[in-house]
């Protein structure tokens, strides 16, 4: 068996924390390297004084976790600037929110190569290696500079936007083509893998074998669809036990038997929380008999908050949980519980399970794993209900969710009455489905096929296209 190189931009290396940090891409990662060991490099999270930027290796339980420090410089531009503010708005649809600066570019550049000088003194010729996230687009090509012939895949957590848009970065065939340095390029839906597919087509005249196998120069590059899951057996295990604890016991009691609606997310624009907060106010509007009746719980780390559109969306939303609370709160109620911090994934198990519906309204999303999270936590005799964007990822497999517009809210508010006064047995259905298509999609398997992928040879490859 050779060797699993998996390379990200965060890294989750195990600190007795319960691992409590946000983010979709630690989560999954974490599943996947436990099941296979190997090595998993990135940045360390940390940003060193001056140039002084440390290395560290460190073993735990098989596999060797290699971080690497950032400089100021670095933070800023590679991080704060490219990929934040640049990538990430542009991959989100949000050509508006999108700065590009020629400085941040390089920084971003300099940055890939670094982790690529780096990656060079610890390969191995059968490594095979797997890169992580908008982050680290070009890194293949600086390893391939560098004379690195290995099986190389990529996997993009976060949507890929059809062609009209992506055209909008400036330079952007240098750093996309760069894509075609890997092997294999996966995404979390087909709808992102045929944007890529008709951005090589159409943007730049690309040949191909087959609708997913393009020929660039003398490499072939593969695409898929490998939609990340959770580990759904695992999570209603968890939940089972967090309704026992102090923890999830102590809020029920606070609830003071009224039902509670959970929304769990990064503080990000792309989840769409102010308009979330918008529909829960058109809902109390509408609903006079559900005040005093239903809390929301909003739980929300901060996350990016060197950068302004970060700070900004946290001020507004702020505002308005101020005014929804002002509005209808009594002295004995408060309709939205607004909350800046992680909690352990046990403790978000059993919040999960102790609500009767969740709101999960992102104005876009590669996959969200909360949904399937929350999906996977509830009990099957007496489920809550999950409302979901159909602009996330998710929604492709979750149809039978409540899904809507999260652009509006008065439609959203809607749903959230119809979830709170679903019958139980259209509860059960509902759930059964999504729980069936959950488990056939588990987290165990989404590492699994996209190394398989990634490895087969020509033949068995064009095979599998040839089944799909
Ligand atoms: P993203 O990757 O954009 O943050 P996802 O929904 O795909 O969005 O993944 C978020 C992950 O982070 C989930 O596994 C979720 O449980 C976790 N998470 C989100 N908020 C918190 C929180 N407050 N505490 C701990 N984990 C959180
Ligand atoms: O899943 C999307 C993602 O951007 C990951 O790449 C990232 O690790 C996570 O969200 C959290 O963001 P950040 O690493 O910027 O804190």
């Amino acid at each position: 068996m050779a060797r699993i190189v998996v390379v990200s931009n965060r890294v989750s290396v195990p600190s007795g924390d319960g691992g409590a940090r946000a983010g979709g891409l630690e989560v999954a990662l974490r599943s996947f390297i436990k099941r296979n060991q190997g090595l998993w490099f990135g940045w360390s999270g940390k940003v060193a004084p001056k140039s002084d930027t440390a290395v560290r290796s460190v073993e735990h339980n098989g596999i060797t976790y290699i971080t690497t420090d950032l400089t100021r410089a670095d933070y800023q531009e590679y991080y704060n600037g490219f990929a934040n503010r640049m990538l990430w708005p542009i991959l989100h649809y949000r050509l508006d929110l999108a700065e590009f600066s020629s400085r941040d570019l390089s920084g971003y550049m300099r940055v890939n190569d670094q982790f690529a000088e780096q990656l060079h003194k610890v390969l191995q010729p059968d490594d095979v290696i797997w890169v992580h996230d908008y982050h680290l687009i070009p890194l293949a090509r600086a390893l391939r500079e560098r004379g690195h012939e290995n099986r190389i895949g990529f996997f993009l957590h976060i949507p890929f936007p059809p062609p009209e848009l992506l055209t909008a970065v400036p330079k952007h065939e240098r750093l996309i083509l760069s894509l075609c340095h890997y092997d294999l390029v996966g995404f979390q839906t087909e709808r992102d893998a045929d944007n890529f597919a008709r951005y090589l087509s159409n943007e730049c005249n690309m040949p191909r074998r087959d609708d997913r196998t393009f020929i660039a120069g003398q490499r072939t590059v593969r695409l898929g669809a490998f939609p990340v899951g959770v580990e759904t057996a695992e999570f209603n295990r968890l939940a089972r036990r967090a309704m026992k604890s102090e923890f999830v016991q102590e809020v029920l009691a606070s609830l003071s038997g009224r039902a509670q609606i959970i929304g769990v997310d990064r503080l990000d624009y792309s989840k769409g929380l102010r308009l979330r907060m918008e529909a829960f106010e058109r809902f109390l509007e509408a609903s006079k008999h559900w005040h005093g009746g239903v809390t929301y719980l909003q739980i929300t780390p901060r996350s990016r908050s060197d950068i302004r559109e970060y700070a900004e969306m946290e001020r507004r939303i702020g505002e308005t949980v101020g005014r929804v609370n002002g509005h209808f709160g009594e002295a004995s109620w408060t309709p939205i519980r607004y909350i800046n911090r992680p909690y352990s994934r046990s403790a978000l198990a059993g919040l999960y399970r102790a609500s009767r519906a969740a709101l999960v309204t992102p104005l876009r999303d590669g996959m969200n794993l909360v949904a399937k999270e929350f999906v996977a936590s509830q009990d099957p005799e007496d489920p809550g209900v999950l409302i979901l964007s159909r602009f996330a990822g998710a929604a492709l497999e979750c149809q039978s969710a409540l899904l809507v517009n999260p652009y509006d809210p008065e439609s959203v508010g809607a749903s959230i009455g119809q979830a709170l006064s679903m019958p139980l047995d259209e509860r059960r259905g509902r759930h059964d489905e999504l729980v069936r298509v959950l488990a056939a999609n588990d987290i165990k398997y989404w590492g699994e096929r996209f190394i398989a992928s990634l490895t087969q040879s020509p033949g068995e490859w064009a095979a599998s296209r040839a089944a799909a």
